[in-house]
Parts: structure tokens; C-alpha cells; sequence
């Protein structure tokens, strides 16, 4: 059975309206087109049409109220580029509209093993002509630079004049809501026009940014099945490039637009008018069913390391395959981007890259894409210096800070208490190194970028904490939960900085021990010296001691405040971020998200089981879950702690978030990191999957629901396919050499033949 997913519409609503264009975005990890109608909505839809481009940006201002030293005055934001989706149809001298005449079939899919979207419809015109309407977009994996519809129009009820007007449109403004925090609130536009023109019916346009001097090149051509029609482009008064096309279409016969669209920047092409142009070329000679051809067979390779499936809940199956496949599409393919909190599917953070990417994404391509996952980490690497200047600027003598919310790699969250404050992002960066390496075995990697980035972390630790009393301490930091910000000795960030320490000591030697080292000391002054200050942090590493009833303090402070009344505050104050101020919240015992249990989930091995119960249940009480990272991570620590019920319904919400719009907010964009949560929810939590230094282990059940179900990973080169039933886990070597893997405790080789393990 294929990957599809699909909707009927019977009449057009406007909440809908905006959400179908998250939902059927089109995105290739470069370029993310929103699923707009190409016949356009009415304007109080406030739809958000976009295409955006991985990476590409322009820098806004973000004054503050007090000018206060060093405060972040300057940000980046996601940019909206020229809009290629818009297609006018009259149809016998009538505008085709969802909104007008009848709709007597609409469905949208998304073909998920083919890569495209769909809408097929059926409409009758206000005068009672009647057309099948059948359009087909991609944004190809081939050809990143490339997007294209497939418009195609049959006459159903009697003879029918066809005219379609294609629009290149270069100057378009972005998204705002000055209501929503989560999303950009001031002016939205960014580009102008600065070249633009048509040749033999191929339209360009060339924009730049305002002010990061970027430039993005869009280009537009068409061909059309009716070897009669005449395809004629021309510059309307706004500067809009419209190629209209008129056909005569007999009953029972069809026509069919094809408009190839191609985006390239300054970023990544020197000349982006002549890459694009030279890119038009290839496509335009290849055709599209060359591409749709190419498509299909990436997505087969895709699926053929990536699967996860649930044998008998179709419904689970599909919202999952749904996450897979836009993790994908919201993943950049160079080091020039990376993974947007919505992907490429809105405007929601404005294209900013989170702690997201690292502890939620990340594992998931560490598992089934290495390569990919090397990429993304490589991003991180090229903005090292960046993130030493960070540093500097917030008053560190030495190391690398990481930026809380970024593009290029500089600080751009405007809030610092629950955005700078983050300094758990070090760690987690940290901790996502460690783990492609626990995973991969890849120490040229650690060699070439990881290690200096351990370091570079691990001396920031040095640098902001503090001995007290012999414990080392870090205080003033924000963890993940921002409803708790600026406290002393948060659990979590103390965990991973602790962690970051030992392996940035351990990496370090590893790499000495076998002559590797050379370069990165000449580079970086690493002394042993150093290295033994790291060491001793970690060890006397402070945790404060635990409750009366043996639950682990989010920080110092937690448990002196009241708790918040979350049962009795009315549902319509959800998110409380929208409706109280926030150092409101930050009086009381109120969590926006996993934050102790999210320690859980990463060390949960080096945890005394008893009191990870216990605080599980305190945190469950006192967190709302506002924030779509959460219930992902209490499924897989609930899994961890054998609650299997509470860990299925964690995941179910996990993963329908979006394709659910569970939380009404989709519209904006989908939310990667809940994504890749949904996908550990299943593998590190139903499967127990644990990956150390020690190797390879799972211990798998089967929610109770489910009869049983099926997911692949790589490890240290091979693949695995593991198939779970309530009776037996077996496990298939599928590519690469044997190796031993622990189940239930004891150990196993995985070679070739299939080994079945009776539960
Ligand atoms: C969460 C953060 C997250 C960000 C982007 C916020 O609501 O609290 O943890 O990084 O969204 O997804």
C-alpha cells in the first residue's frame, strides 16, 4: 500500500484554507513552496503564500526598549521569494474558483513514495459547464532548484475554451502577526526587483535582499500539450511576468500546462541568473517524467532505509510516515542550511534553527541517514566562530556559545531569558556529536570538526560555572522548560554539561592516543592543564538534592514556589505564554515542556530508577505541554520506565500533531522537532533502543493496541530492519558486516540470517 496521505474539501473554509497549505507544502530541503491555490484565495483568507529557500535571509531590526550592553538589536529572518504558484484558469470565459459555480470533487493528496502533491477536482462553472481539474506539484530531491506544477484541464460537459494566465510575481512580502510571538511581527518586505526580463517565453527575475546583500534569482518557463496554443509572455504593469496560454478543448479531451519554476541564490551559485539559466536548459530537455522518474526512485531509497511501520493501525502509520517524509523535505542537503523549527513549510519562527534540529532531528537521521545527519552537523561547524564571538560578546573569556535561534550561526532571539539564557544548546550540540559518533564509529569526523567543537563548548562551561563549596555550578541559565527562566543549577543543563565535559576530555585522548590530535592542539592551545580542569568539573558536577518524596529539582529554586493550578486554569488560556506575562509565570512550579524528564530521556541509564518514577509523575503534574517538544519526550522516558499506556498516549498525540493540527497552530508551519520526536517515541521508547559507549541494545514491547510493528537503523555502517510482534523481535541484517546487538539482555550477532527471539 502507498504512503498517501489525502483530504476531501467539500467547500472552501478559511481556517482550512491556510492550514491545507502547510499540510500540502511542497519541499526539497532547498526550496519550500506553501500548497496555496494557484487561482488565489481572497485576501481576508489571510493565507500565508510563500516559497521559501533554505538558509536565505535578510537582517531586521530588533530594538530594545533599553539599550542595555550587548543586547541583540539585529536579527535574521526567513524570506519569502518570488511566488511561481499562481495560475489563473477561465474556463469558457469563466474564472475557475473554489469558491464559485460547484464543487462537485475536490480531494489534495501527498504522495509520499512518488513526491508530489495533488489536487483533483471536479468543478461546475456558475453557468453549469463542467471540468476536471487535475494539478501535480514537486519540488524535486533531482533538481533542488527546481519546481514544478502540472496544471491539467479536461472538458467534462461540452466543448470548452481553456485560458490559463501563469504568474512569476518577484516582489512579494512576507508573513506577519504582531499578536503571536511565534511569529515575525514587523514589516514584511525584504526584496526588490533588481533585473528582470523574458527570452523566448522564459521569464527571470533577479531580487535582492535589503540588507544582507543576498540575491535570489527565480525563473519561469512553460510548455503546453496542445500543439496548437501559443504560449505568450508578457510584463504586466506591476512587473509581473504573465504567460498566457488559449485552447480549444474538444468534450472528452484534455490539455495540460507544465510550468517548470527554477530558484538559485547567491549563497550557493556565484551567478544565480546563469545557474538558473543553465539549469532551465537541462530541465526543459530532460522533461518532466524524467523528473517525476527521479523522484520516485529517491524517495524508494529513501523509504528503504528510513521505514517505520505499525502493523495494524493504519491510522499511527500514516501520521508517522507523514513526520518521516516532511523531516525530509525540511532538511537541508548542504551546510548552508539546516533544519527550520517548521522546516520549509511557513513562516513560524521565522526559519530559525533551534536546539531542535540537534536533540529531536538529528537522532533521526543519525539513524537512518548518516550522511545526511554528517551534513547537518557540519552546519553547526561552520558556525563555530560565530559562536565563539557570541561568547565573547556575552562576557566569556573563552569558548563557544552556540545561539539560541539562528541562521547563520548569530544570535537572533530578541527575549534573552528564554532565548540566549538557553545555554543547554552547547550541550546538546555537544551531545549530538557524541552520538553520531556512538553511532557511526565516524572519528574522522571527530577529527576534523567534532572534536574542536567539544572543546569549544566545554570551555564555555569552564568559563560560566563556578566552585562552590567543591561542587561546580552554573547559575543564571534558562533549560528547556521556558516557563522557568534564569535559575540556578538547572538539572538538565547541568547534565549535559557534565556530559559535554567528560566526552569533549575523553574524544580529546581518544584522538591523541592515535596520532590525531596534531592539528586540532596547534590550532586550539588545548593543554593538559585544561583538560584536567574539564575532568574535575565534571565530576564535581552540583546537583541539588533531591525532595523530601525523592523528586530530582528542575533547579535550586523549583520547589520553593507554588504549583500552578493547570487543572483549573480554563482551557482557552492555553498556551499560558499567550496569556499571562511572562515573569507571571516564572513564579510557579509550571513547565512549558520536558525539562527534568527530558535529562530522563538522554541519561536515564545513569539514573536510580525509583526517583526517575518519581519525578516523572511530579513533572507530568506540573507541565502543560504548550511547547509540541514535550509530549514526545515523556513518551519515551514513560516507555523507559515501563508505563507503557501513558507512553502510548504520549505518543499518539506526538504523532498526529500536525497532521491533526492538534494543537491549531499547523498553519504556521509543521513542527520538525515533534517530527523526529514521534519517530524516537516508537524506536527509543517502544523499541528501548539505547546506543553507549558499551553498543547496541533494545528491548522492545508492543503498545497494547498494536499487534506489532517494523522500523530500520543504521549502525556503524549497517542496516538493520527489526520487525516486533507481542511474540517474538526479529531482526535482519539487511546491508553492511555483523554485529552483535544486545536483546533483553543478552548479547546477539547480527549477521545475514534472520535471528528470531522469542519474547
Ligand atoms: C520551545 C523550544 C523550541 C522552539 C522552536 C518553543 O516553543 O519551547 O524548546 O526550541 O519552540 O520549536
Amino acid at each position: 500500500m502507498g504512503r498517501i496521505f489525502t483530504k476531501n474539501i467539500k467547500a472552501l473554509a478559511k481556517t482550512a484554507a491556510s492550514l491545507d497549505e502547510t499540510l500540502f507544502h511542497n519541499a526539497n530541503g532547498y526550496i519550500g513552496v506553501r500548497g496555496s491555490l494557484e487561482e488565489g484565495v481572497p485576501h481576508d483568507f489571510n493565507t500565508m503564500r510563500g516559497t521559501y529557500i533554505n538558509g536565505f535571509y535578510d537582517i531586521v531590526d530588533m530594538k530594545q526598549a533599553e539599550n542595555l550592553c550587548n543586547l541583540i538589536e539585529k536579527k535574521e529572518t526567513m524570506l519569502n521569494v518570488a511566488d511561481t504558484q499562481t495560475i489563473y484558469l477561465t474556463v469558457n470565459g469563466e474564472p475557475f474558483s473554489l469558491l464559485t459555480g460547484d464543487i462537485v470533487k475536490c480531494k489534495r493528496s501527498l504522495d509520499m513514495d512518488e513526491g508530489v502533491t495533488t489536487r483533483e477536482v471536479v468543478w461546475k462553472s456558475p453557468k453549469g459547464d463542467k471540468v476536471g481539474i487535475n494539478i501535480k506539484r514537486m519540488t524535486s530531491f533531482e533538481e533542488l532548484s527546481l519546481f514544478t506544477i502540472e496544471y491539467e484541464v479536461t472538458a467534462l460537459s461540452k466543448d470548452a475554451k481553456v485560458m490559463f494566465s501563469s504568474a512569476h510575481i518577484p516582489e512579494v512580502s512576507n508573513y506577519s502577526d504582531a499578536s503571536d510571538p511565534r511569529l515575525a511581527a514587523e514589516s514584511p518586505k525584504f526584496i526588490n526587483l533588481v533585473d528582470s526580463g523574458i527570452w523566448d517565453g522564459t521569464s527571470y527575475a533577479l531580487a535582492e535582499t535589503t540588507r544582507s546583500g543576498l540575491k535570489v534569482c527565480s525563473m519561469v518557463s512553460h510548455t503546453v500539450s496542445d500543439p496548437k496554443a501559443r504560449l505568450c509572455t508578457v510584463r504586466d504593469g506591476n512587473g509581473n511576468m504573465i504567460c498566457d496560454v488559449v485552447c480549444d478543448v474538444k468534450k472528452g479531451e484534455k490539455v495540460t500546462l507544465v510550468k517548470y519554476s527554477i530558484f538559485t541564490d547567491s549563497l550557493r551559485f556565484e551567478d544565480p541568473v546563469a545557474a538558473a539559466k543553465e539549469k532551465m536548459s537541462v530541465v526543459m530537455e530532460d522533461g518532466l517524467p524524467y523528473y517525476y522518474n527521479k523522484q520516485r526512485l529517491y524517495l524508494k531509497n529513501y523509504w528503504k532505509n528510513s521505514m517505520l511501520e505499525i502493523h495494524n493501525d493504519a491510522r499511527m502509520s500514516e501520521a508517522v510516515s507523514f513526520n518521516m517524509y516532511e523531516l525530509l523535505c525540511s532538511s537541508a542537503k548542504d551546510s548552508f542550511g539546516n533544519i527550520a523549527a517548521k522546516g520549509l513549510s511557513g513562516e513560524g519562527y521565522e526559519g530559525h534553527y533551534f536546539w531542535d534540529t540537534e536533540m529531536f532531528v538529528l537522532p533521526y537521521f543519525v539513524l537512518t541517514d548518516p550522511y545526511l545527519a554528517r551534513m547537518l552537523l557540519r552546519y553547526r561547524y561552520r558556525t563555530l566562530d560565530k559562536a565563539r564571538e557570541n561568547a565573547r560578546l556575552m562576557g566569556h573569556k573563552k569558548g563557544a556559545l552556540f545561539p539560541w535561534r539562528t541562521i547563520t550561526g548569530v544570535e537572533c532571539s530578541g527575549y534573552f531569558p528564554s532565548g540566549t539564557a538557553q545555554y543547554h544548546i552547547d550541550g546538546d550540540i555537544a551531545y549530538s556529536i557524541i552520538n553520531y559518533y556512538l553511532v557511526t564509529g565516524d572519528l574522522d569526523f571527530i577529527k576534523e570538526c567534532g572534536e574542536e567543537v567539544l572543546i569549544e563548548t566545554a570551555r564555555l562551561w569552564l568559563d560560566v560555572g563556578n566552585y562552590v563549596g567543591g561542587t561546580f555550578r552554573i547559575n543564571d541559565v534558562t533549560g528547556p522548560d521556558e516557563y522557568t527562566c534564569m535559575v540556578n543549577n538547572n538539572y538538565y543543563t547541568n547534565m549535559v554539561a557534565a556530559y559535554n565535559l567528560r566526552w569533549a576530555v575523553k574524544l580529546y585522548k581518544l584522538l591523541e592516543e592515535k596520532g590525531l590530535a596534531g592539528a586540532l592542539k596547534k590550532k586550539i592551545k588545548i593543554t593538559e592543564a585544561e583538560l584536567k580542569e574539564m575532568s574535575e568539573a565534571a565530576d564535581k558536577m552540583y546537583f541539588a538534592p533531591l525532595s523530601k518524596d525523592g523528586v530530582i529539582p528542575q533547579d535550586d529554586s523549583f520547589f520553593d514556589k507554588p504549583k500552578w493550578n493547570i487543572k483549573g486554569t480554563p482551557k482557552d488560556k492555553f498556551p499560558l505564554l499567550l496569556h499571562y506575562h511572562p515573569l507571571h509565570l516564572y513564579r510557579y512550579q509550571v513547565c512549558k515542556q520536558a525539562d527534568t524528564v527530558m535529562a530522563f530521556f538522554l541519561f536515564g541509564d545513569m539514573i536510580d530508577k525509583k526517583t526517575q518514577e518519581k519525578s516523572f509523575e511530579y513533572y507530568e503534574e506540573v507541565t502543560t505541554h504548550d511547547s509540541s517538544l514535550s509530549k514526545c519526550a515523556f513518551s519515551v522516558v514513560a516507555s523507559k520506565l515501563g508505563m507503557k499506556d501513558k507512553a502510548y498516549k504520549y505518543f499518539g498525540n506526538s504523532a498526529e500533531f500536525d497532521i491533526r493540527n492538534l494543537h491549531d497552530n499547523t498553519q504556521y508551519g509543521v513542527h520538525t522537532a515533534n517530527m523526529g520526536g514521534s519517530f524516537m517515541a516508537v524506536v527509543y521508547g517502544f523499541a528501548g533502543l539505547s546506543i553507549t559507549e558499551k553498543g547496541i541494545s533494545i528491548a522492545p514491547f508492543v503498545p497494547d493496541k498494536w499487534t506489532g510493528y517494523s522500523f530500520k537503523i543504521n549502525y556503524m555502517g549497517s542496516r538493520v530492519r527489526i520487525d516486533v510482534t507481542k511474540d517474538n523481535v526479529t531482526v535482519t541484517l539487511e546491508e553492511g558486516n555483523p554485529f552483535t546487538m544486545e536483546i533483553y539482555g543478552r548479547k546477539r550477532k547480527i549477521s545475514k540470517t534472520t535471528d528470531v527471539i522469542i519474547i
